[in-house]
């Protein structure tokens, strides 16, 4: 499949006469993508029912004739002014219960049937226009669910959901009762109209009332999204698609990924790095201009899995972004390397944010590919570099990673809503096993929890999942790779309570998890033959044999040769111990990187990034600053 790189426009900002010498850019530079539509309803509509198409009649023409693909955006992430006052309870609520207003973007509730029905409307309306014109390609469906925290909401619409959800789901208040624990505290409801939103309370509501509060919440992602796709589908034979964002777990993207062809997301390696990944003031300073080595990747793997083996960015930083706390611009030769590390992770077409950077409105500090005077902003000439080096490398194949991570959703949600320490988060236990196998130069397939098949992989990790899926425990009940599960794993039943007997309960393995210790930053438990745990140790029994114990002799991993339990979070350095260990035994070959490098096989190449500030030499090549080497796979 030949990989494509494209931008994001947006026509209605710029005057018409404009249009064209823009797409002939966009084309000489060797774009293929033009994504345009997603915020433009009050112009698609400008009154109830008034549609005015002729604008981006034009303008799709206009790019295509340039020979550009057009991904139409539907623009149900920004309603108009007329509709919120058409209807204000459309508008979504926070956990304070304060309405969140219009004048910015996003101002929608999932849970709002009456909004929902304008969506399919005005998607509808789209289909019919342009889903079988030859110009639009793709398809996205609204922009960054969950954006500015959007997935739960408080309001009148969420409540009635969630009542009918729980009746649904229950059936009769005592068995909601009994799932929930309501005894405890004397929580008990007679009937589901009874039953409110699990915020304002006193204290800490029932954990078991907040996840089927974020379940119903996610399920509501899945609804809006599903009525577009119904909408779309009858109407165009091209791809549907939508962007997600980096570390947001708020819904299960699995299940919004079911109902789409790709999964897309949105990258922005320095913004996410400064705003959204615990690490060292140190190697923050380090990656400043780059963006953490294993964000980027962590999250193509994650989507690929997502999109069923399709991916693409569908927004790439190009520049200083405008959102984070500070905004440093990238190294030169990054956006380039941003954009190969997709591909080789299988993205098919990385389009960059934005073509001009606008000199308006919210994001008039958000570079583009060019200025906002038209002239060339660094990254131009770097997308033009990608775009000729891709069409001179037709064969992007991926191939199955020897390794595999397990991750999933709901258990974010769980800790979340129980942390326990204070510092226990999904996706930092999540990433902190993955940056481990990265390290060790290895390519990695993330996997959703109800896998049921392993048997590609040498080596499963499977950290933080609250309760191992039928199918998974399947798996491993007949896998021959070896398999890490744990910490904080099978602990939980789905009702968020404490299964008896005590878990987890692994196929033909006697472990049981006893007392669980939650540790400060200034705490550690110490490991025999060195190392460490941090945040969070557990205390195991059983009779299976112990592989790795604790300075002071207790239990750290348990299990047999093939299924083991690991009892605690490992600081960086155990981790890589302790994985190098297990590939060793599972026959799994390592690489040891130097700082900042990273490897990613392809079916026939292997290529390495360069995210250090300064040139690294590997096997006698040296590779740059923002630098990316492949050859031929060994
Ligand atoms: C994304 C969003 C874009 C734009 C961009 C700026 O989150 O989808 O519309 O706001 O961020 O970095």
């Amino acid at each position: 499949m030949p990989r494509t790189l494209g931008v994001c426009y947006y026509p209605e900002h710029w005057p018409e006469a404009q249009w064209a010498e823009d797409a002939a850019r966009m084309k000489a530079t060797g774009l293929t993508w033009v994504r345009i539509g997603e915020f433009a309803w009050s112009l698609m509509e400008p009154s109830p029912g008034k549609y005015d198409w002729d604008w981006l009649d034009r303008a799709v023409e206009t790019l295509g004739a340039a020979g550009l693909k057009v991904v139409m955006g539907t623009p149900t992430a920004t309603p108009p002014r007329w509709l919120v006052d058409a209807m204000p309870d459309m508008l979504p609520v926070d956990a304070q219960g304060r309405t969140r207003g219009f004048g910015s973007r996003r101002h929608y509730d999932f849970s709002h049937l009456g909004y929902r029905e304008e969506c399919r409307r005005i998607v509808r309306a789209m289909g019919e226009r342009y889903g079988r014109n030859p110009h639009v390609a793709a398809w996205q469906i609204d922009n960054e669910y969950d954006c500015h925290d959007t997935t739960l909401s408080y309001s009148d619409a969420s409540h009635d959901g969630f009542r009918n959800w729980l009746a649904q789901k229950y059936q009769s208040p005592d068995a909601l009762n009994r799932a929930w624990g309501n005894v405890f505290w004397s929580m008990q409801y007679d009937h589901f109209d009874q039953i409110a939103l699990p915020n304002l309370t006193v204290t800490e509501p029932n954990p078991a009332h907040v996840m089927d509060f974020r379940r119903y919440s996610s399920d509501q992602v899945v609804a809006f999204n599903r009525v577009q796709v119904d909408a779309l589908r009858p109407l165009t034979d091209a791809p549907l698609i939508h962007n997600y964002m980096g570390r947001t777990l708020t819904f299960d993207h699995y299940k919004v990924g079911a109902d789409l062809d790709i999964a897309s997301w949105d990258s922005y390696p320095i913004g996410f790095l400064s705003d959204r990944i615990e690490e060292s003031a140190k190697e923050k300073q380090t990656y400043l201009r780059q963006g953490h080595p294993d964000n980027q990747a962590f999250h193509h793997d994650l989507y690929r899995a997502v999109g069923k083996g399709r991916l693409w960015v569908m927004e790439q930083q190009p520049g200083p972004v405008n959102w984070a706390p500070y905004n440093p611009a990238p190294l030169p030769g990054m956006a380039r390397l941003w954009a190969w590390e997709a591909f080789a992770h299988g993205a098919e077409a990385v389009c960059y944010f934005r073509w001009r950077q606008a000199p308006f409105a919210q994001e008039q500090m958000h570079a583009g590919l060019l200025r906002p005077d038209s002239q060339p902003a660094p990254a131009l000439a770097e997308a033009a570099q990608v775009a000729t080096e891709i069409a001179a490398m037709p064969d992007l194949d991926q191939a199955a990673a020897p390794v595999a991570l397990i991750f999933d959703y709901e258990s974010a949600w769980a800790w979340d809503t129980q942390p326990q320490g204070a510092d226990f988060d999904m996706f930092r236990l999540a990433f902190a096993a993955y940056r481990t196998l990265r390290r060790a130069g290895l390519s990695v397939d993330i996997l959703p929890p109800d896998t049921g098949d392993l048997s590609g992989y040498k080596l499963v990790l499977a950290p933080g999942i609250m309760t191992l899926s039928d199918p998974l425990r399947a798996a491993l009940a007949t896998y021959d790779g070896i398999a890490l599960i744990g910490p904080r794993s099978d602990l939980k039943s789905r009702d968020m309570a404490i299964p008896l007997p005590m878990g987890p309960a692994l196929p033909d393995t006697d472990v049981t998890v006893t007392l669980t210790e939650s540790l400060p930053p200034s705490d550690r438990i110490k490991l025999q033959g060195g190392g460490r745990f941090r945040h969070w140790f557990e205390h195991l029994d059983g009779t299976a044999p112990v592989h790795l114990s604790t300075k002071d002799g207790r239990p750290a991993i348990m299990g047999g040769d093939h299924l083991r339990y690991l009892a605690g979070w490992p600081d960086d350095a155990t981790f890589d111990g302790i994985v190098g260990g297990l590939c060793d035994a599972a026959g799994v070959p390592t690489l040891r990187l130097p700082d900042g490098l990273r490897v990613r096989d392809t079916a026939t190449r292997r290529f390495f990034f360069n995210y250090g500030p300064k040139p690294v030499t590997w096997d006698g090549t040296t590779i740059p600053a923002a630098g990316v080497h492949w050859e031929a796979r060994p």
